[in-house]
């Protein structure tokens, strides 16, 4: 019979780290007597962040006695006590190839269920003072699970664990946890967890990514996109290649287009709609080379590429490619990457953009005109007025080869000689409150890009609005939002060279961020490296398992340390447990 050896609990506190501060409920510690398991939380118990822990399908972590030994016997350690693993349940029994997902026990007064393996994070390393804690969890078969709260009840240790149900399909905790993060991920079982309806909804998500990568591209190294959005098939070349820019025409005042083509004339890679290209260009003066992105907004499967640049006041790159590129130069381009593309189904499109933010759904438009799209596409597009209206004329004319199209221009500031009714519909910002005006189908995919001021607040107004859009997708002209869970008064600077003197290693350039730093061999990552810029980053485990921080790799290669417990998509790199082999760019 399993058996309850301790009940323990802890609310967060702020914990030093790196120079740095966690704010983390992972210190637990034993209670004794009777304590009261509600259906979010243990009395006394609670989470630091309730984004990655937490919540009802992860209300109390359980971890084995018999893990504790072994992890003493790998680890050499012999200082554990109750709770040493961040758990709320140290148990002697249930172990994890064994239990399964949706079996129920009853534990003193409260019924229990079993949801999902544990979440793979940094803090439990931190606790442990095991910084690849994460991923030996993982890599070892030894995760520890979650329980839902069915009835609550008082649980005391000591208590009996009584088995009173078996989940469906007899999937053990360690075998869904081996199914999402190691490599092989077989349909089969991928379909038979997805038939497990106690298993929590964040995994369910991640398995059927899986799962839709199995049946559509069954076989392509195209990473994990059961854990990342940045999986996806590889890039087209490695590194950068020279393109020739075949025609310059300008789109507005201050926008402008680059033709691409391959310099001997040879066909282009096709590129679905909504993707960017990558341009590194050679200032004068010895200067490092400045690398910008630009979405491609022509046709995608063209013979040739086009970029549209704006005209930045002061900005390096785009004054370089506005003065200084003439027709017949030929310039390196990364391949075309992106995962913000237009996905295929009958459901309306809305294609949302303002300012140069038109580029990628430009190129969407395209597409839905060359498949005869019979969709109900709608363009809602912002500028501030009819000189800073780029593509006017050629989205119109795509839009009038569309059998179910809708076009609304708002002007922010029309000027003297914008017609409205002709060159605009409505003066005013575009607006998610406009958009309802506008008698927009609700159910929609929608697609939106724009400039920053945008980009904070349509997005999720309109996810929240009674539109009720299928799915909300957004390409971000820059750096994105940050995640680094559980840090508090995480820096808002902008990005900078380290503090210190220049690294002497090779040239790490963040891309998106415009920033190129030597690589000094005391950092353990790139990781490292990049918040030593305030580069925003997205991490959970730091140890190379749970791929949130996958980012684009888009020339040089890395040497990893740990390795990762399943490597990134090919073309991809985690920054947590990686360093530079010579001089990378990164899409960061
Ligand atoms: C995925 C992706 C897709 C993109 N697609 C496009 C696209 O289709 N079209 C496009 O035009 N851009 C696009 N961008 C943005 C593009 O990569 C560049 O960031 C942009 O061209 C500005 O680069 P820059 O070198 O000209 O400006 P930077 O020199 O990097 O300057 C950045 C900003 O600071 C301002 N600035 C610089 N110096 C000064 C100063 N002394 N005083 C005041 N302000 C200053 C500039 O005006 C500019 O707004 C995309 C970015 C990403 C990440
Ligand atoms: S942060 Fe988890 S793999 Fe890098």
């Amino acid at each position: 019979m399993a058996k309850l050896l301790a009940v323990n609990v802890g609310l967060p506190q702020d914990v030093p780290w790196q120079g740095r501060t966690v704010h983390t409920g992972v210190w637990k510690h034993p209670v004794t007597g009777p304590r009261m398991v509600r259906r979010l939380n243990i009395d006394g118990d609670g989470q630091g962040d309730l984004v990655g822990h937490g919540g009802e399908q992860r209300a109390v972590l359980v971890y084995q006695i018999d893990s504790y030994r072994y992890w003493q016997r790998q680890l050499g350690r012999d200082d554990f006590g109750y709770g040493q693993f961040g758990e709320n349940f140290t148990v002697d029994g249930l172990p994890d190839d064994e239990v399964c997902i949706g079996d129920r026990y009853r534990i003193g007064e409260a019924l229990f269920e079993v949801t999902q393996p544990r979440v793979t994070c940094y803090r439990v390393g931190l606790r442990m003072g095991e910084p690849r804690m994460a991923a030996l969890l993982v890599s070892h078969h030894r995760p520890g699970f979650y329980l839902r709260v069915l009835t609550e009840g008082l649980v005391e240790a000591g208590d009996e664990i009584v088995k009173v149900a078996a989940g469906p399909e007899g999937m053990t905790v360690a075998e869904i946890d081996d199914l999402l993060y190691l490599p092989g991920h077989p349909r089969g079982q991928l379909a038979r967890s997805l038939r497990i309806p106690a298993l929590s909804p964040g995994w369910q998500t991640s398995l059927r990514a899986l799962l839709d990568q199995a049946d559509t591209a069954p076989g392509q190294p195209a990473g994990n996109p059961g854990l990342t959005s940045a999986a996806g098939p590889p890039p087209a070349w490695d590194g950068f290649r020279p393109l020739e820019v075949t025609r310059i025409d300008a789109e507005s005042t201050s926008v402008f287009s680059l033709t691409l083509a391959a310099p001997d004339g040879s066909p282009l890679p096709f590129a679905p709609a909504g993707q960017f290209l990558t341009v590194k260009l050679r200032p004068d003066g010895g200067a490092p080379p400045l690398v910008r992105s630009y979405s491609m907004s022509g046709p995608p499967g063209a013979a040739r590429y086009r970029i549209s640049v704006k005209q930045e006041p002061h900005g390096a790159a785009s004054s370089h490619l506005r003065t200084r590129v003439r027709v017949g130069d030929v310039l390196d381009f990364a391949a075309p990457r992106g995962s913000f593309t237009l996905k295929s189904g009958d459901n309306p499109v809305l294609l949302v953009s303002a300012g140069i933010g038109a580029t990628p759904v430009l190129a969407m438009l395209h597409a839905l005109v060359a498949e005869r799209s019979t969709r109900e596409v709608w363009w809602l597009y912002g500028a501030r007025d009819g000189r800073e209206h780029p593509f006017a004329q050629e989205s119109h004319a795509l839009l009038s080869r569309l059998a179910n199209a809708h076009e609304r221009i708002c002007y922010s500031r029309p000027a003297p000689g914008d017609r409205e009714g002709v060159d605009y519909g409505t003066a005013g910002r575009l607006s998610v409150d406009l958009l309802g005006r506008f008698g927009v189908p609700r159910g929609a995919d929608a697609y939106l890009c724009g400039p920053p001021g945008f980009m904070r607040e349509f997005p999720a107004a309109l996810a929240a609005s009674d539109l009720a859009p299928a799915g909300v997708r957004t390409e971000i002209f820059g750096a994105g939002p940050p995640l680094t869970p559980g840090l508090t008064g995480v820096s808002t600077r902008p990005v900078h060279p380290p503090a210190g003197p220049p690294g002497t290693g090779p040239a790490v350039a963040f891309a998106r961020s415009g920033l190129t730093v030597g690589w000094d061999p005391s950092y353990s990552s790139l990781l490292e490296l990049a918040e030593a810029c305030d580069v925003p980053t997205r991490w959970s485990c730091r140890t190379g398992v749970c791929h949130t921080c996958e980012s684009g790799l888009l020339s040089g290669g890395v040497a990893y340390s740990p390795e990762p417990v399943e490597p990134p998509a090919a073309g991809n790199v985690l920054i947590c447990c990686s360093r530079p082999r010579g001089d990378v760019v990164l899409d960061l």
